[in-house]
């Protein structure tokens, strides 16, 4: 059943490379999140079409792994290792940007932090809230802000790596989560046109439940369907060679029509403890 519905919600794309290959050979792509799923299949996809990949994350020997693969495919890369957590680490990251000897044509924002905990879990745990702002939210803020002008050099592109639940009604125990998202979200968007003077395209691609170990903590995850982060990957690439300035799955029209009509309903029935709405 799981294989049925997989099938028929994540059908599988494939990819142009005579189109991607026009869109991004000999051109350099900043990665976030490079060292596992979406960010390391990002960067093994790329590294078919002869690119300088710029690969972020904490994880040095998963980083250095990834860029032995990419430059076994023929293309050149560059890591840097940085807690992007930390804002001093981002400062770093940023200097180490802008030494590139050819800028930045394309900034792909995935790295990423996710957390599902009840409110009740979360009452001794404002961290929670800190560490997924700062890494969903503030980071690629202070990333992009001084980045920017060098996009603008290039006529740049930016990805925001986001997911589906921005698009809908907040789920209970995502608050975290869907708020840093959501928050980056509003930031992106509300620069688009700014950026679209200078230059620069931001697109965004609002995704679903991807296999990767980010959904690995919650046990539940494991039987529902979900996407393979080749996929995912596979769909980034196809957005930033279309025209469009965001994507997202087929069926994202239902859940999103029903947030859009269904919020008393969502905001007054009681679906975690349906007995209270007797
Ligand atoms: N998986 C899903 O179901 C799903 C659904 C919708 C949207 N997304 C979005 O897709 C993006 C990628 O997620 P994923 O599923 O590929 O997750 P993942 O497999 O957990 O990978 C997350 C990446 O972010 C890096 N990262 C985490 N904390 C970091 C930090 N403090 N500083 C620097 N890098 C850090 C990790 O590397 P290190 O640990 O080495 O630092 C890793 O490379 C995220 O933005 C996520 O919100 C995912």
């Amino acid at each position: 059943m799981k294989k049925i519905l997989e099938y028929l919600l994540f059908p599988t794309v494939t990819i142009n490379s005579k189109t991607l290959s026009k869109e991004v050979s000999t051109k350099t792509i900043v990665i976030t999140g490079a060292s596992y799923g979406i960010g390391e299949e990002l960067s093994l996809l790329f590294s078919n079409y002869k690119v300088h990949l710029v690969l972020i994350a904490r994880t040095k020997e998963k980083l250095e792994e990834v860029a032995k693969k990419v430059i076994q495919n023929g293309s050149k890369c560059t890591i840097i290792t940085a807690d992007l957590y930390q804002e001093t680490e981002v400062e770093k990251t940023i200097q180490s940007l802008k030494e590139l000897p050819n800028g930045i044509d394309i900034f792909i924002s995935n790295a990423g932090k996710s957390i599902t905990r009840s409110l009740e879990k979360s009452l001794y745990r404002y961290h929670d809230f800190t560490r997924t702002n700062a890494l969903n939210y503030l980071a690629p803020v202070q990333l992009l802000l001084a980045i920017t002008p060098v996009l603008e050099k290039n006529k740049g592109k930016i990805i925001n790596v986001s997911a589906i639940n921005v698009l809908l009604l907040p789920a209970p125990k995502w608050a975290a989560y869907q708020a840093s998202k959501t928050a980056f979200d509003q930031w992106f968007r509300t620069n688009l046109l700014e950026w679209k003077h200078m230059g620069i395209k931001g697109k965004t691609i609002y995704l679903p439940l991807v296999r990767t170990k980010m959904i690995l903590p919650n046990e539940n995850y494991t039987n529902y369907p979900a996407m393979l982060p080749q996929q995912a990957a596979i769909r980034i690439a196809n957005l930033i060679c279309s025209t469009k300035n965001h994507t997202s799955s087929w069926w994202s029209i239902f859940p999103r029509t029903g947030s859009f009509f269904g919020r008393y309903l969502w905001e007054n029935v009681d679906f975690i403890h349906p007995k209270n709405n007797s």
